[in-house]
């Protein structure tokens, strides 16, 4: 069992504070390689609406949400990570919004740390609270103590990221991918509450959501290119003339654009949902996801800058994307997701 007196502890605890920091720094953006500029909605000039009818509400495995929007899995596991998930948690309860947590690898070997889940189920009683283990740790791990993180959060579904760009240049990385498809098949038949499956902002291949068609998952949150880059958070924590600060350069590219990965998704017409993030940085990138098909949206880096500055800067970027949301839709002509969906109010320009 790891507790904080644990060397590995102290360099887990670094690592994290150094994700933070590093994912801040707009040198780490893939930024305007999400293929969000290909993608027009069309303005209407009589909507036939009142901007008070449009509406936002939504259903995402089964259940009904006040919005199509969730906070996307980032930090946990040390005090600071408590701080920003308790802001977090808190404004996902009154703005209605979804929210991943991120990694729970140390629940795994300390106990003590579920306690932190559990606190954030007391702040977002009604909240879609989504569990989080990385693809390498799940293939080692067996579905009991999967089970058991879920229980602590009390949460709605799990979600599993899939990171081999960053396992590469991560110094303390794990690489280890092999039997993934299996542990991913075994994990969605063993446990009770759904399983989605993400990316960590290199997107899918066509080929691999095909092949993820073939399990019993619910959703896929595609996690494009275009904004948070692994390898180039990774890269800078190396020193710059070390081997993998010098890979990882190379790799600053690397990656399938959030809208590329959608629209293979959506090309699969899959079993499972498909949510889109990576670089949607607005209510108006949102609307366009959502517009080609997407269920829920999420943002990561944005809202991690916004709940540094405090609960009160947090809640104004989450309505200002609701606010933005239901511009396009009125500025469309619908008035429910649905409706954008279905309306064809959308051109993708081809590359
Ligand atoms: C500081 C930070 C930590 C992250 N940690 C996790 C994590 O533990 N698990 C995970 O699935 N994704 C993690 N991510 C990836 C995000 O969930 C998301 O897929 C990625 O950042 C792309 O979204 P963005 O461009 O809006 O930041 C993290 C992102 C950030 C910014």
């Amino acid at each position: 069992m790891k507790t904080s007196r644990d060397p590995s502890f102290h360099q887990f605890e670094q690592r994290k504070i150094d994700h933070i920091e590093l994912a801040l720094d707009p040198k780490h953006q893939a930024e305007g390689s999400h293929g969000l500029e290909r993608i027009t909605l069309l303005h209407t000039a009589l909507p036939e609406l009142d901007f008070s009818e449009v509406n936002l509400a939504t259903h995402t495995l089964g259940t009904a949400v006040p919005t199509p929007f969730f906070i996307s899995s980032m930090t946990a596991g040390h005090a600071h990570a408590n701080k920003i998930n308790t802001l977090l948690a808190l404004a996902c309860e009154t703005r209605g919004w979804a929210m991943g947590v991120g990694s729970q690898r140390r629940e795994l070997s300390d106990p003590e740390e579920k306690k932190n889940s559990a606190k954030l189920r007391q702040l977002a009683p009604k909240a879609l609270l989504f569990g989080n283990i990385g693809l390498s740790q799940l293939i080692q791990t067996k579905p009991a103590a999967i089970q058991a993180l879920v229980d602590a959060l009390q949460a709605q579904a799990m979600i599993v990221h899939c990171n081999p760009l960053q396992e590469c240049f991560q110094p303390e990385g794990t690489p280890f991918f092999k039997g993934g498809y299996k542990a991913l098949d075994t994990l969605a038949r063993h446990l009770p509450v759904p399983v989605i499956v993400k990316e960590t902002g290199c997107g899918f291949s066509y080929a691999t959501l095909q092949r993820l068609n073939e399990l019993a998952i619910a959703a896929v949150d595609v996690s494009g290119l275009g904004g948070t880059h692994w390898g180039r958070i990774e890269g800078a924590r190396s020193p710059r003339q070390h081997l993998l600060a010098q890979a990882a350069h190379t790799f600053r590219h690397w990656g399938i654009s959030t809208v590329d990965a959608l629209e293979a998704a959506l090309k699969l017409h899959p079993r499972y949902e498909v949510w889109a993030s990576g670089g949607v940085r607005s209510g108006l990138d949102a609307a366009k996801l959502l517009a080609m098909g997407a269920t829920l949206v999420g943002y990561a880096k944005p809202i991690l800058d916004a709940a540094l500055k405090g609960l009160d800067e947090l809640l104004t970027l989450m309505q200002t994307y609701e606010y933005e949301l239901k511009v396009a839709l009125f500025c469309t002509g619908n008035a429910t997701l649905k409706q954008l969906r279905e309306s064809n109010t959308w051109h993708l320009k081809t590359k």
